[in-house]
């Protein structure tokens, strides 16, 4: 018996956040940002906080919400979610990610997000190692040039001006690092459904994994 989980893997920019939050909110399952916690974790190891006292740290200080702008994260009162959304803080998650110790840190963690009602999971190795038995598994891809482009307007309307030419170079690197990496690097898992959204609008990709979505779940 699979879990009620739909998973979508896939690198950054690839559209995995807005598909997560629609399909999350279409079948009325919770949601986890694994991209997130990453950044959590890489911003805390920078504030000082040792490997060991991270995931205390989280359950203590850390609040996350959810807004229409999407995930909002609290260190106790000061909203922290600006920094974390920043490449800088991308490419910390980055570094920070491929050590063992992060990664057995944080699996249980996500594991905990799992509700009965259901769950959509984001990120890298949600499909492979985090929910290998769930019920469905997207493989979300797109051109290192389109994913420029949406992270571009993305961190544009944040107010961040970015340089586009560095934004496709950190984007092959990040790429590079997360597919290359020993520990669950970033490749779909064998019983995914890859799709390549270069060519697709948002709402084209929605109404795809709609399709497969009413196939496992029946809605
Ligand atoms: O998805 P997002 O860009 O927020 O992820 C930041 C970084 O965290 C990624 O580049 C990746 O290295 C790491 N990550 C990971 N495994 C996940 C999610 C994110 O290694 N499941």
């Amino acid at each position: 018996m699979k879990d009620n989980i739909v998973t979508i893997d896939g690198p950054s920019a690839s559209g995995k956040g807005t598909l997560a939050r629609h399909i999350a909110k279409y079948l009325g399952f919770e949601i986890l940002d694994s991209g997130l916690l990453y950044r959590v974790y890489a911003y805390l190891y920078d504030c000082g906080i040792e490997h060991a006292q991270i995931i205390k740290t989280i359950n203590q200080d850390i609040t996350f919400k959810s807004d229409d702008s999407g995930i909002v994260v609290l260190k106790e009162k000061n909203n922290i979610t600006y920094e974390l959304r920043k490449e800088s803080t991308a490419k910390a998650a980055s570094k920070i990610s491929a050590l063992l110790e992060t990664r057995e840190n944080l699996l249980l963690l996500q594991r905990g997000f799992y509700s009965p009602k259901g769950l959509v999971a984001d990120g890298r190795d949600m499909g492979t190692v985090v929910f290998p038995n769930a019920k469905l598994k997207i493989f979300l891809n797109a051109s290192p040039e389109i994913r420029a482009k949406r992270r571009q307007l993305e961190l544009q309307n944040r107010g961040q001006e970015v340089n586009m030419l560095a934004l496709i170079e950190d984007i092959k690197q990040r790429d590079l690092k997360d597919k290359t990496r020993k520990l669950s690097p970033l490749i779909p898992a064998n019983d995914s459904i890859v799709i390549d959204s270069s060519e697709m609008t948002p709402e084209e990709v929605l109404s795809f994994t709609k399709k497969l979505t009413k196939k496992e779940f029946n809605k």
